[in-house]
């Protein structure tokens, strides 16, 4: 374990061992307060060690039966098979039993900007979020917060970015959305632990940006140099030279 001032870095040997690592940091926390509130970002990188906590969940529900989650962002689509709902759902909120009244995220058949101020109310009444949990993208951005020259510090909706609307979740959507809905970086940075997962020779590039400790809105990924509790969990194939 190497420790860089604020952030945490752990370099596992692949995908796998990231995936066993990010289930155990999740399942800690749920040991220690079981009623968190996680945040639950989406995308390729997750998707193992949320599998793995289905696999937990299976044998020790009780673990997981008071937990309370929000989703991190959202494409601007509707009733697609791409989205992060059908994505959460499948991959976290069916398998781990999450009951409706223990989840919130953003919907998309309501008024964007209205829906952003529902999320940020949430999260003002129910926050802060315990653990989040983010993926890194390739534009550096977090959640949906696109690299810019001033970021949000709330819920909003954003205009993405040409590299984001070709995201791999999107393949199988006719159409690409031009706007998503997220956390704001404040919302974000109130988390009381933040955990980074970070896989794959594709974030290589990314991951030393990230690991020079300069801090930009180009690079929202940055901003969490400003957070006194980050992990990242990584793996060789991102972290090697
Ligand atoms: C998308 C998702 C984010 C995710 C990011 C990284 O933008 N909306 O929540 O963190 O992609 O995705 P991946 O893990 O597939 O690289």
């Amino acid at each position: 374990m190497q420790t860089q001032r604020a952030i945490t870095v752990q370099t596992l040997t692949d995908y796998e061992q990231l995936s066993a690592a990010a289930t155990r940091f999740v399942t800690r926390q749920l040991e220690a307060n079981p009623r968190s509130l996680l945040c639950l970002a989406t995308g390729s990188t997750p998707t193992r060690a949320y599998q793995m906590l289905a696999m937990q969940a299976a044998h020790f529900p009780a673990l997981f039966s008071e937990l309370r989650a929000i989703k991190l962002d959202e494409w601007e689509i509707l009733d697609d098979p791409g989205s992060c709902e059908a994505y959460l759902q499948k991959q976290v909120i069916g398998p781990l039993g999450i009951t409706p009244d223990r989840y919130t995220g953003f919907v998309t058949d309501a008024s964007p900007n209205a829906e952003c101020r529902r999320i940020s109310q949430w999260l003002a009444q129910n926050g802060p979020i315990d653990l989040c949990i983010l993926g890194l993208g390739i534009n550096g951005h977090l959640g949906l917060n696109e690299p810019a020259p001033a970021l949000s510090p709330y819920a909003h909706r954003v205009l993405l970015s040409e590299s984001t609307r070709g995201h791999s979740m999107l393949n199988g959507s006719a159409q690409k959305p031009r706007y998503g809905l997220t956390l704001g970086m404040a919302e974000i940075l109130q988390s009381r632990q933040i955990l980074l997962l970070v896989s794959g020779p594709h974030k290589k590039d990314q991951l030393r940006k990230l690991s020079q400790g300069e801090v930009s809105t180009s690079f929202p990924a940055s901003l969490l140099w400003l957070h006194p509790h980050v992990t990242i969990l990584c793996d060789r194939a991102a972290a090697e030279p």
